[in-house]
């Protein structure tokens, strides 16, 4: 029997430019995804997944979740024709969009893996795995959430879009950053949304290569803010970010009302996380008071509020 472990993420800028070889910052949660395997005779593979979950998060990436775990066995080379895998999931992140749910279950099962089989892998080869995972939920996935979710820490991310390894440059920042995690509660398909964004930019190459150079510039900048701990700063690139975010048509009603609540309530900057057209919204607090403030308001529209820090 083996475990293994993989944290949740919240992109604070990038997330679908990400895909387009444009620089992503993303920050690993304190809260995880937990896989156990036994080994047992027989063949094949069953699933017992006990995640807490947004109501209809887990039917909704059923067969997405069983081809990823398929994924995984295939790229360890793991036999399940003369023994039988009893995997199980569980732990603290609830699962939802745009929380990285799928990348921490597929680094918690790729570790597990490796634990019980013996198979000694690195962090590189458990983010191997878990982007081999990955592929059965995003399509084409940039890597950003496996990687968040297999190193932990706040990450500059670039995918090399030629195939060769991707830019990770772990990030300090002298503040830690209060945020609020908003659930609308809507599970979103990243597969989907992230094509939609590749058809608009094939009908729209102009308009979409100008929102890239614009998101560019943005992402320099909150590199540098969030290395100088200026909050002010990274709360308005982020707003800044949900705007281009709206460009490119992956802001849903429920995205733009809980950036609201949220600058209402006196967040600094505030933005979906994740896939969009649902899933969730990020939102940056000054103190504890107006944390408190802005998920005690997320919460009186109806809408899960979890609060964290992060740097
Ligand atoms: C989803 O968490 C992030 C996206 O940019 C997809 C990806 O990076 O693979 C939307």
């Amino acid at each position: 029997m083996g475990v293994g472990k993989g944290y949740g993420k919240t992109i604070l800028f990038g997330e679908h430019f990400v895909v387009y070889g444009l620089p992503s910052i993303v920050s690993a949660l304190g809260v995880y995804t937990t896989a156990d395997v036994k080994v047992v005779k027989g063949k094949g593979w069953t699933v017992n997944d006990q995640r807490p979950a947004t109501p209809g998060y887990k039917e909704q990436k059923h067969a997405e979740a069983m081809q990823s775990i398929a994924n995984i066995i295939n790229h360890l080379k793991v036999d399940t024709e003369y023994q039988r895998l009893e995997i199980s999931f569980a732990g603290s992140l609830i699962a939802a969009s745009g929380v990285g749910a799928s990348a921490a279950q597929c680094t918690s099962f790729a570790r597990a893996l490796s634990e019980t089989f013996n198979l000694d892998l690195d962090d590189e080869k458990i983010n191997e795995a878990a982007y081999e995972g990955e592929k059965a939920y995003h399509g084409t996935p940039s890597g950003v959430d496996n990687t968040a979710s297999t190193y932990g820490g706040l990450i500059w991310f670039v995918r090399n879009l030629s195939a060769g390894r991707n830019t990770m440059d772990l990030l300090h920042s002298p503040r830690k950053m209060l945020i609020v995690l908003a659930d609308s509660g809507v599970t979103a398909s990243t597969a989907e949304v992230v094509a939609d964004v590749r058809r608009l930019k094939e009908e729209n190459p102009e308009r979409i290569e100008e929102i890239f150079g614009e998101y560019k510039k943005l992402a320099g900048a909150a590199r540098e803010a969030l290395l100088k701990g200026d909050i002010a700063i990274i709360g308005d690139l982020m707003n800044q970010n949900h705007k281009m975010l709206q460009q490119i048509k992956v802001s849903g009603e429920i995205n733009d009302e809980l950036v609201q609540v949220a600058l209402r309530n006196g967040a600094i900057g505030a933005k979906l996380t994740g896939t969009g057209r649902g899933g969730l919204v990020v939102s940056l607090a000054e103190n504890e008071n107006i944390q408190e403030k802005i998920s005690d308001a997320v919460k009186q529209k109806g809408y899960s509020a979890w609060r964290t820090t992060i740097g």
